[in-house]
């Protein structure tokens, strides 16, 4: 029997730029509270939201991805006909299909790179960053594009109490590809679909041969049963951070940067007491100004941390996310 060729040990891999898209227009709690007999002080104290940006009618989860794509690919010094495979993380891509990645990499000029969307909610930015080091590494790819982009406004009930203020909109991607030094560790990473119904849509998208129209009502909005995620959050995904940091062979000494999923600052502060984190390392704080924006909030806080000068490229970050599945990812890497 003819052997195929086993996989070469594959190159070191690194985040080879960095690219982010805020939408325009700001959002502040006063905006938001009327129509759930809120309180500014209330969603500041208990999340530490004070400004979200929603997209307007020509900022879409293509425009926006392709708009922090471009800076990506620019950071990197990589064109777009370089890439090999768009790897978009979203959970408000609202076509089940073609995916949102096949017409971002045509509109990048990336065509015919592989292209597939990536459904693992507030994580799927970390789950796309670790694919793409395997594949690289693997040798099915030199070049993936990673992107993680939310439009949560089109999804979001603003009478919803438990989610009107906190999701938000924007995107930012990162280039993975071959480098000198390795940027990129092993992923700590899963699930608890014991708690599938905590973050959800509330009703399944309409199902086209069902004869009856009154059973096609229903919400496709979000819910979610915001304490025990918080409680999850908070207690679980410090373990994961601590394992995440032994199986790169580092402890929080090492590292020079913090940058959780911005689900609320309360749960970002518990992570950082958990860890014992040194004051040297500088802890991403974006959702205060961003909001939660899902997908998105991983590199939106990394660039924000660079752009105001408390991270610099080559720092060492230990990246964490979680969300609907609940699902879980967290990897150390070389900020780009
Ligand atoms: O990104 C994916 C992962 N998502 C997360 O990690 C989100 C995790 N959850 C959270 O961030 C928090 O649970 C929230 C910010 C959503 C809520 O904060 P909380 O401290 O868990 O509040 P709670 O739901 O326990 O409610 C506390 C009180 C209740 O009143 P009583 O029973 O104490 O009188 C609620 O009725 O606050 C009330 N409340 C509100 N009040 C004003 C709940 N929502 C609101 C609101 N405005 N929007």
């Amino acid at each position: 029997m003819t052997a195929l060729p086993a996989p070469t040990p594959g190159p070191a891999v690194a985040l080879l730029g960095l690219g982010v898209y805020r939408p325009a227009r700001v959002v502040p709690n006063a905006e938001i509270v009327d129509l759930i007999g809120s309180s500014d002080e209330w969603i500041r104290t208990r999340s530490g939201i004070e400004t979200r940006r929603f997209a307007g009618a020509d900022e879409t989860v293509v425009s926006m991805s392709v708009a922090a794509s471009r800076t990506a690919l620019e950071q990197a010094g990589i064109a777009a006909e370089q890439l090999d495979c768009v790897v978009v993380a979203t959970v408000s891509h609202l076509l089940q299909t073609p995916s949102a990645a096949a017409m971002i990499a045509e509109q990048l000029g990336a065509t015919p790179a592989a292209a597939f969307d990536l459904s693992a909610a507030c994580a799927g930015f970390c789950y796309g960053v670790s694919l793409a080091s395997d594949m690289v590494r693997a040798g099915s790819a030199q070049h993936v594009l990673v992107i993680g982009v939310e439009k949560l406004s089109d999804i979001t009930d603003p009478t919803d109490r438990s989610t009107s203020f906190i999701f938000a909109d924007g995107a930012g991607a990162v280039v993975v590809g071959p480098t000198d030094e390795h940027g990129i560790s092993p992923v700590v990473w899963g699930s608890d679909g014991a708690r599938y119904d905590l973050i959800r849509q509330e009703a399944p998208w309409p199902v086209k041969v069902d004869p009856d129209p009154e059973s096609e009502k229903g919400s496709h909005t979000l819910r979610m049963e915001g304490n025990p995620v918080f409680r999850w959050a908070s207690f679980e995904m410090a373990k994961v951070a601590k394992q995440t940091l032994e199986r790169a062979g580092l402890t929080v000494d090492d590292l020079d940067v913090f940058i959780p999923h911005q689900a609320n600052m309360r749960i970002t502060d518990a992570m950082a007491r958990a860890l014992k984190l040194p004051p040297h390392v500088a802890i991403a704080r974006d959702i205060a100004q961003q909001g939660n924006t899902s997908a998105a909030s991983v590199p939106l806080a990394m660039e924000r941390l660079i752009a105001d000068g408390e991270a610099r490229r080559g720092d060492l970050a230990l990246l964490i996310a979680f969300g609907a599945g609940l699902v879980y990812a967290a990897q150390v890497v070389r900020l780009p």
